[in-house]
């Protein structure tokens, strides 16, 4: 199979991921930070490498201002359910994915009301604009993602953090698509709530996800119960990162992940970037020149757009040419990809849009049998 649908998850995994989850199945299978025993201690060390290694792979402060979520939807909903409290007001972007959407939706039955910004791609200012119209004095969170994951276009952070901070506003960013893609530097970035996803391109396996903070005590809790420590208090514990992970960890996906993070090291942020911006470059410059192909973003560009690409066939609906693809053997996603607000940016509502993400394992001869294939259709 070629698999092109390495925004929803990347596949197949790097193999000393695979070798590190199985061994920690094999060799650590206790529960860290509970039994008495020495095993025990020793994968608690191994839990706390990792949460060392993404410290340091986003610059935060230090292993404190790190959570272990399930995935990055989780480390999400902890931030909004965490922070915002009746009368606050949000602002998002206009890509929102409804990891972002749906919790704010029923958040609103609590008094909190959120409103949804224009992006210009390629524009800071008037990107920028936007925001500065809708901000009030009751705005207390701004959200938006990093990179979309259907259009692959990239929000300006920086700036917005910049905008944010000086009104006193503060920033949940979505790095879902961008972690392990664009380097991210949570100090220099001044983000406050950083929520990532472990099984993208991290490739941890699935079931991990992060949440990363240099000021995460200011968040409530939206989930309390067992952390090994203070049994006898039957409120929350405040020590982080106890306070947000209650229940037992997900240790072989921790221990993958770590394996993950020196994975993208190893190869680089950069590299990796540059493997599959070429690829996205090719197939635009090859999709541009088939008539009956309906493309929405300018050509793919370094600065303004990560490697994930959308294009539809025209008078066929996305998943129609998905089926079609996977008769193929090619795998990808079609449809609305959770985001529908990013597909009504575009009035893709109506059929979706056929995406094609690579990893580092994506070849050139992959995207020719793909663009063999759809021209095929
Ligand atoms: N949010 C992921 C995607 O875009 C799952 O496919």
């Amino acid at each position: 199979m070629i698999y092109l649908d390495n925004a929803a998850t990347t596949f197949p995994k790097p193999i000393e991921v695979v070798n590190a989850v199985a061994n920690a199945i094999k060799k650590y299978g206790v529960n860290p930070g509970r039994s008495s025993c020495e095993l025990s201690i020793k994968t608690a060390g191994l839990v706390y490498e990792c949460r060392k290694a993404v410290a340091d792979f986003f610059e935060a402060k230090g292993p404190e201002s790190v959570v272990f979520t399930l995935n990055c939807t989780l480390a999400i909903n902890m931030v909004l359910k965490g922070l915002l409290k009746p009368g606050d007001h949000v602002v998002i972007s206009c890509f929102e994915h409804n990891a972002v959407v749906r919790p704010l939706k029923k958040l609103c039955n609590s008094h909190i009301s959120f409103s949804k910004v224009e992006i210009y791609p390629k524009n800071k200012e008037k990107t920028l604009l936007e925001f500065s119209k809708v901000v009030n004095e009751k705005t207390k969170l701004l959200v938006c993602l990093h990179a979309s994951n259907v259009w692959g276009i990239r929000l300006p952070i920086e700036e917005i953090v910049d905008f944010a901070h000086k009104k006193g506003i503060q920033v949940l960013v979505d790095a879902a698509q961008t972690a392990g893609v664009i380097k991210i530097n949570l100090k220099k970035s001044k983000i406050d709530f950083l929520c990532v996803s472990g099984h993208k391109n991290l490739y941890g396996p699935c079931g991990v996800g992060l949440l990363i903070s240099d000021n995460i005590e200011k968040l409530d809790t939206i989930l309390e119960g067992g952390t090994g420590t203070n049994s006898i208090f039957l409120d929350q514990p405040n020590e982080i990162p106890e306070k947000f992970e209650s229940g037992t960890l997900n240790v072989p996906g921790i221990l993958g992940l770590k394996k993950g993070i020196e994975f993208v090291n190893n190869l680089s942020t950069e590299n990796m970037f540059k493997h599959k911006f070429e690829l996205i470059l090719y197939l635009y410059n090859n999709l541009s020149q088939i008539s009956y192909i309906e493309l929405y973003t300018d050509k793919p560009n370094f600065e303004h757009h990560v490697p994930i690409l959308s294009f539809n066939v025209k008078n066929k609906k996305s998943e129609e040419v998905a089926f079609f693809l996977n008769s193929e053997n090619i795998c990808v996603r079609a449809g609305l990809h959770c985001a529908p607000l990013a597909h009504a940016f575009f009035k893709t509502l109506d059929k979706g849009a056929v995406r094609i993400s690579p990893s580092i394992f994506t070849t050139k001869d992959n995207i020719d049998f793909l663009l063999n294939a759809i021209k095929k259709l």
